[in-house]
This record gives structure tokens, sequence and C-alpha cells, in this order.
């Protein structure tokens, strides 16, 4: 069933529609905007060979002039660069302050299509299509847009919200299986910090580690209620003042982990499993949390087929120190996000080395 989620704001408020066959609709919902005629699709090959051809044909046949512009994949494409190649683009199709930018693919094209839109003549409209589970009910929602520096990742942005972002669940079917488990780690994590009745519909379903078994009804429960999450999450807080800090659960030990295995062993998605179950064991060593708890949690995210422990070989050390070089260290603490009950959790920098150690001895 359809659903449309609001994302209400100070300024542009906007809407997540939901949907289990949408693509084709793209250009009929585009007409209700006050766009401009000229519009350019950012995405990348694999994707649109899959669904180029339907996306521009519906906005064509809605009377827009469109045009597109291909980035190879992988996040090593997420550069200054390549938004200086998609400026080449907008420039030799004359984009206008009324033009349109739309994202057709997962978090590295939606990023930097957010952020050459907002930034093409000081800013243009831009639309949302997500194609990966972790771009529709993570990356695309909220707004923040941006590109790698060598020396970070996302270390250059700009909080630019979507008009619109179009979720169609049936591109699903050609993601790969890992990256599907991936973008369920995500899911997971809005059960674990807001909302416990996904956590539960979750809890109760055995066939989690493969969209091929979870009902398309079912699917569209977990995308909505998981886009609901982040929407009420960063309409209280869009530019990260405070909760929207929450977001980064199971992240702060989750890049760690990307980071001391050189991106090369763990998907995003599946670091984040790591971090969260981490987090659980930290939050109960910290007496924040009921060993249940945190049992429910780990089983949930093994359920799902993800991984749950810190290699072996991962130096406790080089864990600790890099910690302390993590986005998260505020005033030279480290910030975590850590589970109270399924369903809350707090922000804390009171999480002593020592607690850590014995966390995480071996
Ligand atoms: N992905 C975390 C956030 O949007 O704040």
């Amino acid at each position: 069933m359809d659903s449309i989620i609001s994302v209400p704001l100070p300024d542009n408020s906007y809407s997540i529609y939901v949907t289990d066959n949408g693509l084709s609709t793209i250009g009929e919902k585009a007409q209700q905007f006050n766009l401009g005629k000229k519009i350019l699709v950012i995405s990348n090959p694999e994707i649109f060979a899959y669904y180029g051809e339907t996306t521009v044909k519906s906005l064509e046949d809605a009377g827009f002039t469109v045009n597109y512009h291909l980035i190879p994949a992988g996040e090593n494409y997420k550069t200054l660069e390549s938004i200086s190649h998609i400026y080449d683009t907008t420039l030799k199709y004359r984009l206008e302050r009324n033009s349109t930018m739309i994202a057709l693919g997962g978090g590295v094209v939606g990023d930097m299509t957010g952020f050459a839109s907002a930034t093409w003549l000081r800013g243009i409209n831009f639309i949302q299509i997500p194609t990966s589970l972790l771009a529709m009910v993570d990356a695309s929602i909220g707004g923040k847009t941006g590109v790698n520096h060598p020396q970070g990742k996302n270390l250059i942005g700009a909080f630019y919200q979507p008009k619109f972002v179009l979720i169609d669940s049936s591109v699903l079917k050609t993601l790969p299986e890992r990256e599907f488990k991936a973008g369920m780690a995500e899911v997971i994590k809005y059960g674990v910090i807001w909302d416990k009745t996904l956590f539960e519909r979750l809890e109760n379903e055995n066939n989690l580690h493969s969209l091929n078994n979870l009902s398309t009804d079912l699917l569209n429960e977990i995308l909505t209620r998981s886009c609901q999450a982040k929407a009420d999450v960063v309409s209280q807080d869009e530019k990260e003042a405070g909760l929207r800090a929450i977001l980064n659960y199971g992240h702060t030990i989750g890049h760690v982990i990307e980071s001391l295995t050189y991106y090369q062993t763990f998907v995003h998605g599946e670091a984040v499993a790591i971090g969260m179950v981490a987090a659980g064991k930290i939050a109960l060593k910290a007496n924040l949390c009921s060993e249940e708890e945190v049992i429910r949690q780990e089983k949930l995210i093994a359920k799902a087929g993800l991984p749950t422990q810190i290699p072996h070989y991962l130096d406790l050390d080089d864990i600790i120190a890099n910690l302390q070089t993590d986005k998260k260290v505020k005033a030279g603490k480290v910030r975590f996000i850590l589970p109270q009950t399924i369903g809350q959790v707090i922000i804390s920098d009171q999480i002593s080395t020592d607690l850590l150690r014995e966390v995480f001895k071996r």
C-alpha cells in the first residue's frame, strides 16, 4: 500500500512518497511542483540501464525536457572532480534557476546530486529517487549532501532539502543481496533508537536477510516506518544541533571498523551492525540497558544476516586510538549513542577508556 510521509521543516518542508510501482509516475508527481522545464537526471551506468528509460519517458510525457549525466558507481567517485563534471553537463544543457536535478541511484548519487543542486546558481530544484535500501531509509531524507575529501568522508557538503523523495520499492529487486542486508542494518537502527513497534515487527519475521522472502506489504511497512523515524528526527533537529546525532547509532564503532579495515572488508551497513552490537555491550557495562534487550538486539542483527562481532584481528589499542579521531569526538570526549531500552537511546560522552577496554578485551 502506498504511503506519504511528511518532513515538516521551518523552510522547505517536503514529502516522501513510498510506493511499490512509482517510477513511471515521476513525471506526474514532478508536474505538481512549480518546476521549470529542464531536468537533469543524475545516475550511475548500471542503475540508469535498469531504470533510466522509465524515468526519462515519464518525465518527457509530462512535458519536461530531460537530459542525463552518469557517474561511475562507487564511493571512489564521490569527489569534487565528479561534481565539476556535473557542472560541465549543467552548463552544456543550460540549466537555469528553476531547473531541476533528479538523483536516480544510491547514497553516492544522492549526496552528489544534492550538493551539485545546492551549489549550481546558488541552488536549483532537487528530487531524490533512491534505489538502494540504505538510500531509501537514510541518505535520501534529511538534506545531508556532499562529497568526500581525500582526508575524510563527507567533509565537504551542505544541508539542502529535496522538493520530494520518491521511493519505489520494486526497484530493490535489482539490488545485490549484500546491499539489501546492509540497508537492513539502518532499518534495525530505527527500531532501536525510535520505533519499538518496528523492532518487534522485524523480530517476528524470519526471512529478513533476503528481499525475495519479504512480502510487498511488509517491505512497504518497513520503508514507511523507517522513513517516518528519520523524518521525525530531522524535523526536530534539521542541522544536527542535538537530537539528530542519534541517527549515528552504531556509527561510532562502525566508522572505526571501516577505517581500520581500510573500507575493504565491510560495507557501511555491516560495520554499523557491528557498531550497534558494540554499543549495546557498552550500554550494558555502563548499567544503562538490560542484558535482555542487548541480547534481543544482537539476535535480530544476526537474523538479518549481518555481522555482530568486531574482527578478532583488530587490535584493542588501535580501536581505542582510532575512536579518539572519529568525527564524533567533541571537546576531546568520544560521544556514544547508547541504547536504554528498545526504541530509546541516549547520547553520552561519559564512557571511560577503562570501560571500553573492559568491554572489548580479548
Ligand atoms: N545519516 C545520518 C543523518 O542523516 O543525520
